[in-house]
């Protein structure tokens, strides 16, 4: 993965804050909201409001079809615990109808292989990361989270968290369930919504004005390497939210270049890295 260096807007400084909305403590028994943006965002200790934010736009109880770009899926750890999340909101709501996620890549469609692989094997320490295994997924079901050995797959609508436990490893395993490998499969495999070799500098262009609901672009951005790209792409960003809409990033403040551009204005931060498009 190319280097950060080039781009004075990349830069990561401060640990995000955690506040969460009131009305997600009645939702989240766990009172906890660790959320698994991706691999990356988790391994740098970042946490955030992710999962509160889809709690906000799924209750609107407005039955509209919530329109979500993902860009940089990295190893489908994002979409897979976006759509986790998603599912634990809507409970027997069926996804398809409503959710239209798309997404974008510089790489090509991942195997099905490679995507089985990274539904079924997020394993990670919980003694060395206890906060990131105690995500906010693990419901009562499976508060006894230190247990060796839940398996408890009727009580898990979305996750399947598996803990196992021997001398020398103490891991958590989680795997999405069949409604929502199939939905991300379908999804990667519709040219209409997922932009496989693609970067999102051109991609993002093409999209209409208001056109997403929620637009997520974690651990992403700084990728790219020339500053007028980032600028007219996060521009763009902007441009293709609907009113109210959500941009999730890297939960690090923007530098002073990019507050200055203007680019942001029609945002308010909610969250750290998390903006909504004033109306
Ligand atoms: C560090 S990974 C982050 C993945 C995921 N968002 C996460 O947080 O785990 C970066 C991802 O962005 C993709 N990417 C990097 N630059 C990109 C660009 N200019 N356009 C589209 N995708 C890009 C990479 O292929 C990779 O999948």
């Amino acid at each position: 993965m190319s280097s950060t260096v080039n781009n004075p807007y990349s830069c990561r400084k401060k640990e995000p804050t955690f506040t969460a909305h009131p009305d997600f403590y009645k939702y989240n028994s766990t009172k906890s909201c660790y959320f698994r943006r991706g691999a990356v965002a988790l391994l740098s200790g970042a946490y955030c409001n992710v999962e509160n934010t889809f709690f906000r736009l799924f209750k609107q109880n407005d039955n509209k079809q919530k329109k979500i770009l993902i860009i940089g899926i990295g190893n489908s750890q994002e979409p897979f615990s976006y759509l986790a999340s998603i599912k634990g909101i809507l409970k027997d709501k069926p996804l398809k109808a409503n959710l239209d996620l798309h997404v974008v890549d510089l790489q090509s469609e991942p195997s099905l292989q490679k995507l089985k692989q990274s539904a079924f094997s997020d394993l990670f320490d919980y003694e060395v990361y206890p906060r990131f295994a105690k995500s906010s997924f693990v419901k009562e079901s499976y508060s006894d989270w230190l247990a060796p050995k839940v398996q408890n797959e009727k009580n898990s609508h979305y996750l399947l968290i598996d803990f196992i436990q021997n001398p020398k490893v103490k891991a958590c395993h989680a795997r999405v369930n069949d409604e929502i490998f199939d939905f991300v499969r379908e999804t990667y495999g519709n040219p209409q919504k997922a932009r496989w070799d693609s970067r999102v500098q051109d991609v993002i262009k093409e999209y209409p004005d208001r056109n997403f609901d929620v637009v997520s672009a974690n651990n992403v951005l700084p990728y790219i390497v020339s500053e007028n790209e980032y600028m007219e792409t996060l521009s763009n960003i902007v441009r293709t939210l609907k009113p109210n809409a959500y941009f999730i990033t890297d939960p690090y403040e923007f530098e002073k270049p990019v507050k200055d551009s203007g680019i942001l204005n029609p945002l308010t931060q909610v969250y750290k890295g998390i903006y909504q498009k004033k109306v």
